[in-house]
């Protein structure tokens, strides 16, 4: 019996070289491809990967369990890498690689094989995944080893009947789903020039969107969006509606010099019109219910989230440790809040909470004042103690100097540029 692999296929051109290339090694190809929320016509990727000779193609339809397992998790956490980037792309990966090991368990696979190059994180977390829930599976990463520049790519492709973009191919690599749209490649390669209209999908430029603002209000309940302009719809609707509204004023686009697992520093243009919005109302609403101290706090488990779903570490311990303190915080983050979308700006103009911490009778400078102004004058007799007590000492001594003396250059023969 020959031996079966299971291939994460997109219908690009890397995993749809990816088929032949495995099959010349021997094995047997099942072509699985995700439906992430990704658009395009995925039967007919299912099609392509048979015609190009897989055994096998399957179309998983994992929207749901991305909405309601992933994003729901990092929405609730608040994650944005290097506090910029929603993770769009890093938190589908998890998700990807856990369905090729449910495949490869079905069909009796030992091996799983994906797309990726030695440059990136997706790697890293495909690799990652799979050492987690199946170490016993081996991962092939053709695309890391085959050596090939693109010109000799498309030629092996096209010795071996697969079909390559004719035309004016796309100078963009690009990946989508539910949760945003990353763009790189092309002349997004120069950090320096701005991206050009056409490097953008799902946002309309600013300056070319309506002339009159549009709110929407967002239901939460328990951290989690329930409701649109008060229909109740469900996440992995909500999310597809939100982007295209957001999308449409402008709202969403990102331009980072990313810090990549790999050491690379890269530069990422992503539309994440919903993501963003979605975040941006979940921490008002946070802001609204929560108190400082527990705000504080959930900042620096919201920094160190984000850093693992970007490190390709979701299915580990720390992950679901976190998971349980976001989720343990969220009981009262239930309520409503209205942004402003207008020319690329997305503000939060609105927030109703059953459980607001906010209470008129305290906030208020008008009638009604309950807060009991002359108790302020000895809390800050008592919060200002220490300062006042370390301000009434005198500076006698100067501080001692630094035992060495300054910093002694280093020698001549010490290498100190990267080697
Ligand atoms: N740098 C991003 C990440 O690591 C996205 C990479 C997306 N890939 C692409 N072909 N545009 O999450």
């Amino acid at each position: 019996m020959t031996d079966k692999v299971v291939l994460a296929y997109s219908g690009g051109l890397d995993t749809s070289v990816a088929i032949p290339w495995l099959k010349e090694r021997g094995l047997d190809v099942v072509a699985v491809t995700v439906d992430v929320g990704q658009p395009g016509d995925l039967q007919a990727h299912r099609q392509k990967a048979l015609r190009i000779g897989a055994s096998d193609a399957v179309v998983v339809d994992a929207r749901a369990e991305y909405a309601e397992g992933y994003i729901a998790r990092a929405l609730r956490a608040n994650a944005m890498y290097e506090g910029i980037y929603p993770l769009s792309t890093a938190l589908a990966r998890p998700l990807i690689g856990k369905t090729l090991v449910d495949v490869a368990r079905k069909v009796g696979a030992r091996k799983i094989a994906h797309g990726c190059t030695g440059k990136g994180n997706d790697q890293v977390r495909f690799d990652l995944c799979t050492t987690s829930l199946a170490p016993e599976l081996e991962v092939l990463a053709p695309a890391r080893v085959w050596k090939m520049t693109r010109e000799e790519e498309i030629a092996y492709a096209e010795a071996r009947g697969v079909p390559v973009p004719v035309g004016r191919r796309s100078p963009y690599s690009t990946d989508e789903n539910l949760w945003g749209r990353s763009v790189e490649c092309g002349i997004l390669e120069d950090p320096a020039v701005e991206p050009p209209e056409e490097a953008y999908g799902w946002t309309r430029a600013p300056e070319r969107a309506p002339d009159t603002p549009v709110y929407v209000t967002l239901g939460f309940d328990r951290g989690l969006p329930i409701s649109i302009d008060g229909q109740a719809t469900e996440l992995p609707a909500l999310v597809p509606m939100l982007n295209r509204l957001a999308g449409d004023h402008g709202v969403g686009r990102i331009d980072h010099i990313e810090s990549r697992v790999v050491g690379i520093k890269s530069r990422e243009v992503y539309e994440c019109p919903a993501a963003l919005t979605l975040i941006q109302a979940h921490q008002a609403l946070e802001a609204l219910v929560l108190p400082r101290d527990l705000l504080d706090f959930k900042r620096s488990v919201e920094q160190r989230y984000a850093q693992l779903i970007y490190d390709g570490l979701w299915f580990t311990p720390l992950r679901e440790a976190l998971d349980a303190f976001v989720a343990s915080t969220q009981s009262r983050v239930t309520g409503e809040v209205v942004l402003k979308l207008y020319k690329g700006s997305s503000r939060v103009v609105g927030r109703r909470s059953a459980y607001a911490l906010y209470q008129h009778e305290l906030a208020t400078y008008a009638e009604g004042d309950r807060f009991r102004n002359e108790m302020a004058e000895g809390f800050i007799y008592v919060w200002g103690l220490p300062a006042r007590t370390w301000a009434s000492l005198e500076e006698r001594t100067p501080p001692a100097p630094v035992p060495g003396g300054p910093l002694a250059s280093p020698p001549a023969n010490v290498r100190t540029a990267v080697d």
